[in-house]
């Protein structure tokens, strides 16, 4: 797929088709090229927890804060929680700043989601100390963002924003609108040219 429709696909989707299993291996391969990505300073401190089993899902389900815009919803219903979650991880033992190797990594990650045909959302609203425990980390490895991955079974449109109006909604049928930017709004230019 051209690398604009896998960007255009890869939308933050939060209800999944919680049948759907993903196997260990298609998760490995994701992490494969969040391996293969840019690294602050290349000091790939980055580590991965794995999960696809029913008993750690619901473990780090409990974790999450899902849309914070959707104030009339809790998250997803039973049936459609993710199948697979990756936490990201910083070693501090390899390296105290890790700049923004987090949001690379999970772009990569995501993108190769989208290419196996699945989905996912990046989580950075997590009860970090509940994981930490639930995940029996040790005290070098800092959680830093949750992806959660599964079969989305949602509709998720994006649009043109009006009057900076940027927060996702949902319409009686469901499907997810996320406002984006003008491209002309987003390029700045302090000279005559
Ligand atoms: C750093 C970061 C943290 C995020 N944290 C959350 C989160 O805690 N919960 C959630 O439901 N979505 C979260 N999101 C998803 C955003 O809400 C989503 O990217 C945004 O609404 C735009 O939608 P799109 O990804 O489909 O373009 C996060 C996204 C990023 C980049």
């Amino acid at each position: 797929m051209e690398l604009i429709n896998l960007i255009k696909q890869n939308r933050s989707y939060r209800r999944f088709d919680q049948s759907f299993e993903i196997p260990k291996q298609n998760l490995i391969q994701l992490i494969n090229l969040a391996r293969l990505s840019a690294s602050a300073r290349n000091q790939q401190s980055l580590k991965y927890f794995i999960s696809n089993t029913p008993e750690f899902n619901s473990k780090i389900f409990l974790c999450l804060g899902w849309a914070g815009y959707l104030t009339d919803w809790n998250g997803p219903k039973e049936g459609e929680h993710p199948s697979a979650y990756i936490v990201i991880l910083n070693d501090t033992t390899i390296a105290k700043n890790h700049f923004c190797d987090e949001g690379i990594a999970a772009q990569s990650i995501l993108l190769g989601a989208v290419e196996q045909k699945l989905g996912g959302c990046i989580i950075a609203s997590v009860n970090k100390e509940k994981l930490g425990v639930f995940l029996n980390l040790p005290d070098n490895l800092e959680i830093l963002l949750v992806l959660a991955l599964g079969k989305p079974v949602e509709k998720v449109i994006v649009e043109p924003m009006f009057t900076n109006d940027y927060q996702y909604w949902r319409d009686n049928n469901e499907v997810h609108h996320v406002p984006k930017r003008d491209v002309d709004e987003l390029i700045v230019n302090f000279f005559d040219y």
